[in-house]
């Protein structure tokens, strides 16, 4: 088996189900460690096992592969009150850390974001994430070793990964929201994020050196989805997402998301650029096709699933090994496992 760093970034504008494909590659790996990237505690992430649902801002969903260390890479912005919860709600006292490095966001700066009408203007979740990442550019910002109440769970997240790269062991890195929301790589702004989003700025978010990455896993969301202002090309009309059903909600926010009827390929042609992905996960199957709700078997991929991924092969230059087809972290068709991944009588 091949060793090294997996890193999951979201093609576009996030909320793609990273935090399942990220539990469903712990457990399948037997991850070592899984590191959460990004800017901070503004994305959510959720994952459905069975009726239960797990909502996490701070921790990676890899969680749920009981053998796997959850760590916060010095690159994001930690709240350290939802860092102790998330620990304490999920029982991770014994295997959940956090670089030693991370900027602290503090009451101060998510006061003054949720006071900031600039960016109420472009949506911002006011999480304080953007006014700690501004801090810490000014060495102004608290870091996670400043923090008594951290002192436990304090580890040099990028010497332990890469390390564990170098011993062969296997590290996966969920990033969270998505490449067209970063900062300086987005034509879309201001209306992005308070940092780079791509596989690269995630890489570099949990430390890890260029040689440490095995795969970059782009995951791709069938029908985008964009919380907040900016543009979203393709975009439905509420009504239409009331009548096919399709609504999303925010899992920080609780906002209701705008919704796209397709991909837009030369967004996904410029994403593919930019991240160079080796594989892709194509999520939310199920709201293009409901045909192939609930599916977890490549015999039951349906016409219309089996000719997007081909589309979105050739924009991406990379294979389709994962298909998402329902909430639950059993909704998945694994394609990787065989090299006759499709069956030949539907294509
Ligand atoms: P901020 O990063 O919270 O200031 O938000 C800036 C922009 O990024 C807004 O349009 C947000 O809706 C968007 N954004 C931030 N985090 C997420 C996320 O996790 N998913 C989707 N959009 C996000
Ligand atoms: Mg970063």
């Amino acid at each position: 088996m091949n060793m090294g760093a997996l890193i999951l970034c979201d093609a576009l504008w996030g909320d793609s189900g990273k935090g399942k494909i990220s539990a469903y590659l712990c457990r399948k790996h037997d991850a070592k460690y899984c590191i959460r990237a990004g800017t901070g505690t503004n994305a959510g992430h959720s994952v459905y096992e069975g009726n239960k649902l797990f909502k996490l801002r701070q921790l990676p969903c890899g969680f749920l592969n009981d053998k796997t260390v959850v760590m916060v890479g010095s690159g994001v912005a930690v709240d350290p009150q939802v860092f102790l919860d998330e620990v304490k709600e999920y029982g991770l006292r014994s295997r959940a850390k956090v670089d030693f490095r991370c900027p602290i966001i503090t009451e101060e700066y998510r006061l003054a974001e949720s006071r900031d009408s600039s960016l109420s203007e472009i949506g911002s979740t006011k999480s304080g994430t953007g006014y700690t990442l501004a801090q810490f550019r000014l060495r102004k910002a608290k870091q996670a070793r400043d923090i008594p109440e951290l002192k436990d769970y304090l580890a040099d997240v990028a010497e332990e990964a890469n390390n564990a790269c170098e011993a062969g062991e296997k590290v996966i890195v969920e990033c969270s929201q998505g490449t067209m929301l970063s900062l300086a790589l987005s034509p879309d702004y201001p209306y992005v994020t308070s940092d780079n989003c791509t596989a690269i700025a995630a890489a570099d978010d949990a430390g890890l050196n260029w040689r440490a990455i095995e795969d970059v896993f782009m995951v791709v969301k069938a029908l985008p989805t964009r919380v907040g202002k900016g543009p979203l090309p393709y975009e439905m009309s509420v009504q239409e997402i009331e009548k096919r059903r399709l609504a999303e909600y925010g899992v920080v926010t609780g906002r209701p998301r705008r919704k796209a009827s397709q991909i837009d390929m030369r967004i996904l042609k410029y994403v593919s650029m930019l991240n160079a992905p080796s594989k892709i996960a194509l999520t939310f199957c199920d709201h293009y096709d409901p045909d192939i709700t609930g599916a977890n078997s490549k015999t039951q991929l349906t016409p219309k699933i089996l000719k997007l991924i081909r589309e979105i092969e050739e924009t991406t230059r990379a294979k389709v090994v994962i298909a998402e087809t329902g909430k639950d972290l059993n909704n998945i068709i694994d394609l990787s496992e065989s090299s006759d991944r499709i069956p030949r009588a539907l294509v």
